[in-house]
């Protein structure tokens, strides 16, 4: 059974698949085999490594008209300054103050805060939630999307959680975003669920 509430119906679908694969690529993955660059099933590339920016937002960051984004849980700042370099404004914020170093030479603007209590006036066309998980972030994000807005989901699912025994990451899609495309891959050795969520208006 799906372990999400408020999931339209062809996310429930796609989890029905991840059940199915979950037996499958943990077998595959014990046996240390999953190869790299195989694409066999839809379901079981293996899209990038850790260090690299995804498909996912490659695609958001190239195509969505350049604008605000907005980096919750920045970490080293991939994707910030990924963004940072395609023309787009970017705020990246996390509770590590270390980490502004690695921006000092991007045009990225560093906020060192806990998101939980983050606040910011300002809307944004693009956010960022990459591996950054707390219950109520996707509260965040709605606040501080514009309506019509696009926010980047990676997390590490159900999936991989079933195969490598950590808890699960309950992902609950708030009413306001509404899922435009969730799709599966590894990275080198994490299973991930990444979800388009676009901010309703009204
Ligand atoms: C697993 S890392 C992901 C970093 C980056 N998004 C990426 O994809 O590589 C999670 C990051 O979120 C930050 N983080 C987690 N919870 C946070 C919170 N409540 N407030 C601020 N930062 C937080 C951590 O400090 C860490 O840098």
């Amino acid at each position: 059974m799906p372990d999400c509430a408020f999931l339209p119906a062809r996310y429930e679908v796609v989890e029905c698949s991840t059940v199915r694969l979950a037996a499958e690529l943990s077998r595959v993955f014990r046996r240390g085999t999953v190869p790299l660059n195989s694409s066999p099933g839809r379901n079981d590339r293996v899209e990038c490594r850790a260090y690299e920016v995804s498909h996912q937002l490659k695609t958001l960051g190239l195509t969505l008209p350049v604008g605000k984004a907005i980096d919750f849980g920045c970490g080293s700042g991939r994707d910030a300054r990924w963004l940072a370099k395609n023309g787009w404004h970017v705020v990246a914020i996390d509770r590590h103050a270390e980490l502004e170093r690695y921006f000092q030479l991007q045009s990225v603007e560093f906020i060192c805060d806990d998101l939980s209590t983050f606040t910011d006036s300002r809307t944004f066309d693009l956010a960022i939630v990459h591996f950054t998980w707390f219950e109520g972030i996707l509260e965040k994000v709605c606040q501080t999307l514009r309506h019509g807005g696009v926010c980047s989901l990676l997390v590490h699912s159900d999936l991989h959680f079933r195969c490598f025994g950590s808890p699960k990451i309950k992902v609950e899609i708030p009413k306001k975003l509404t899922v435009e495309q969730m799709t599966e891959f590894w990275t080198m050795d994490r299973h991930v669920s990444a979800f388009v969520l676009r901010r309703n208006s009204g």
